[in-house]
């Protein structure tokens, strides 16, 4: 009966067991977990957009031969996230039409312009340093499949991290005007990345229950926290100011202080009025729409070949 299945999921999270496609599970946590699975599987998707911006106009062959495979990840990310949902019950071209129709939401972040092509390397080194900070512990999420896709996301993560580093590091051996463009790009994306963890957790209304079913293993504050503490040293290594003159080391809590994120500027993008979200939607509905005899030639082949089959 299902107060017997409560108690052995409780007890599967209690044990630190993961949770199966097939076992039950609390309609809340199918239900928690399509809505986080698929907010970060659409950052995947819409997150190539700003970064193919420059695909077209990287400086060297190389530089654009690595950013088209970045991209190219990012598009992976999305697939095995989307598989994920799947494996909930939750249909793909459902949450598609949830996307490009701005029902559900995507990361805040995605929503900012890439201005020069330091922009790329500070999409690699804080973005998606950040990134890495928030999923290294959903390696450790209750929920299989998720926990599963992590793993592998996460490596081609830091691979991203590092190109980004690399590239700003080459950067910053440049020319004046070359140092310039980083610190322009950091000053722009500072801000924006602390946002990528959500709200405050005195505001953060899913952070208890969540963590309650280990789906979070950490709050919000807390990975911010690790995030500036691991990303102030590769800062100073670089050569760049970050943006915050209430930046720190506070030797009490040995961590770093920082100052306040501007909440009205987090709202205003998740509620759809960032600087890219008209157009980062418009592009993803308009890519979905021309699309579409893809989709259709894929589906006339698979029933031709059930078809052929049955013969
Ligand atoms: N951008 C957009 N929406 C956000 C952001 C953000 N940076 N942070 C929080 N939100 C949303 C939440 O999705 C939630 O909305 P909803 O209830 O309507 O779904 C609301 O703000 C309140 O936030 P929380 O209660 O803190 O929500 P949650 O517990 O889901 O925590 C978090 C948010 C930390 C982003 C979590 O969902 C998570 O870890 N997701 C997986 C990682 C991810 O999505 N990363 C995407 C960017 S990284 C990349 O793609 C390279």
């Amino acid at each position: 009966d299902r107060s017997e299945l409560e108690r052995q999921f409780e007890d599967t999270i209690g044990r630190d067991q993961r949770i199966e496609p097939r076992d039950w599970m609390p309609d809340g946590y199918r239900s928690t977990l399509v809505r986080q699975i698929a907010q970060h599987a659409h950052s995947e998707i819409i997150g190539m957009q700003p970064e193919a911006n420059w695909i077209t106009r990287a400086p060297s062959l190389r530089r654009k031969a690595i950013l088209l495979a970045k991209v190219q990840d990012e598009a992976g990310h999305g697939l095995y996230l989307y598989s994920a949902t799947e494996s909930l019950g939750a249909d793909r071209s459902e949450l598609t039409g949830k996307l490009i129709s701005g029902k559900q939401k995507y990361s805040s972040i995605f929503n900012y312009p890439t201005l020069t092509f330091a922009d790329v390397g500070v999409i690699g080194w804080l973005v998606d340093g950040a990134a890495i900070c928030n999923q290294v512990p959903l390696c450790r999420c209750s929920y299989g499949p998720y926990a599963r896709a992590m793993i592998r996301i996460c490596k081609e993560e830091s691979f991203h991290q590092r190109q980004g580093y690399e590239l700003l590091m080459t950067m910053m051996h440049g020319t004046q005007g070359q140092r310039r463009m980083v610190q322009e790009a950091t000053d722009r994306w500072w801000w924006p990345s602390l946002m990528m963890f959500g709200p405050p957790d005195a505001d953060s209304p899913n952070t208890a229950q969540s963590m309650a079913w280990k789906i979070k293993r950490h709050t919000n504050d807390e990975l911010r926290q690790r995030f500036v503490d691991m990303t102030v040293p590769q800062a100073e290594a670089l050569g760049v100011t970050l943006p915050d003159p209430h930046l720190r080391w506070n030797a009490e809590r040995g961590r770093y202080d920082f100052g306040e994120i501007d909440w009205t500027e987090f709202t205003a993008v998740i509620k759809g009025n960032g600087p890219c979200n008209a157009q980062r939607v418009a592009q993803r509905r308009r890519a979905h729409e021309e699309g579409s005899w893809v989709r259709e030639a894929a589906a006339a082949h698979a029933e031709k070949q059930r078809a052929l089959r049955q013969v």
